[in-house]
């Protein structure tokens, strides 16, 4: 049987990270509204993650608002050193727990801070700029002004590194033309497939891609095809989703988002889990059609 094997690490901002890390999202109350149901479930599941070796969290203030921060620093202050925390700026919630954006300089100002506080750190390791002109994916128009005044809080010293989430491609040169991006964080996942192109060039420049909703986010994905090869290989269609990521180019990073041990045990064993050739053949044919 043909296999591949993947690198297991990669660099982001200035340390290599795990390939496999977990993403917090999940961790607040129904919609990423208000407090989880269970708490000390939410404690379990961070500390489950980085007892297994996860060395990258994604989160964001906004989540909650505040909690999923709060309970991340409860979980795990003080962090480990080789903890890398990324989080994410550009939007705030409504009373009613809808996205706003939320991109003049003193909302990203007060969104970093307010990171700063709820996760108990001096300095942000990674903050995303989330860009925010249609909430549902990456519309073209100008980043410059939030980026720079971003890239003014870095020289404040309060972030190491700044990456894109929700972008183009032209986006993504364009805040490339203003400072260094540390990562990349865009829809992507087996059927959604549109920054192909995007991961390839990110890839040949050594700079990540943080694929989110990596396992189809909030309805988790569901194909015939993913069934098949997974019940083939004696995996979850979830682990063979996310090792079809890991396999798809060194530079992405993943960070499966889930509110259950069981499923984050699930979920880093993928780590492990080879695909053959034939495998990969037939998961390559599960893509949705690109948009014309
Ligand atoms: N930049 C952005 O705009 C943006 C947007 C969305 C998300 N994100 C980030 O990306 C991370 C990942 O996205 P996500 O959490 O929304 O979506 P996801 O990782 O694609 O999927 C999460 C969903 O899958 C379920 N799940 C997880 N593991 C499973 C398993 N082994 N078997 C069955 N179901 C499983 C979870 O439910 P359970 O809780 O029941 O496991 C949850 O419903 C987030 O946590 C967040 O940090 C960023």
């Amino acid at each position: 049987m043909s296999t591949t094997q993947t690198p297991s690490a990669f660099t982001l901002g200035d340390r290599a990270v795990q390939r496999l890390g977990y993403g917090a999202m999940q961790l607040a109350g129904p919609g990423v509204f208000g407090p989880p149901k269970d708490r000390e479930a939410a404690l379990a599941v961070l500390r489950e993650a980085v007892a297994s070796g996860v060395d990258h969290i994604d989160t964001s203030d906004f989540y909650g608002p505040h909690i999923t921060n709060q309970i991340i620093r409860e979980a795990l202050a003080p962090y480990a050193k080789d903890l890398v925390i990324v989080t994410k700026i550009g939007a705030r919630r409504s009373d009613t727990g809808g996205w706003l954006p939320a991109f003049s300089p003193e909302e990203l100002a007060q969104a970093v801070h307010d990171n700063l506080r709820n996760l108990g750190l001096d300095v942000l390791d990674v903050v995303n700029l989330r860009i925010m002109f249609d909430v549902h994916g990456p519309v073209e128009g100008s980043i410059e002004a939030p980026l720079a005044a971003l890239a003014e809080l870095q020289r404040q010293g309060l972030v190491r590194h700044i990456g894109l989430s929700n972008v183009t491609p032209a986006q993504v040169a364009e805040g490339r033309r203003i400072c260094r991006i540390a990562c990349v964080q865009n829809q992507y996942n087996l059927v959604h497939r549109n920054d192909d192109a995007l991961i390839d060039d990110l890839a040949r420049d050594g700079i990540p891609y943080v694929p989110f909703f990596p396992l189809g986010g909030f309805t988790p994905l569901q194909s015939s095809g993913l069934s098949d090869v997974a019940q083939r290989l004696g995996a979850t269609p979830m682990q063979v989703a996310l090792a079809w990521l890991l396999r798809r180019s060194p530079n992405i990073l993943l960070i499966p988002g889930t509110s259950s041990v069981g499923h984050l045990r699930e979920n880093l064993a993928a780590g492990k889990l080879a695909l053959p050739a034939d495998a990969v053949e037939a998961l390559d044919r599960v893509a949705a059609p690109v948009a014309e």
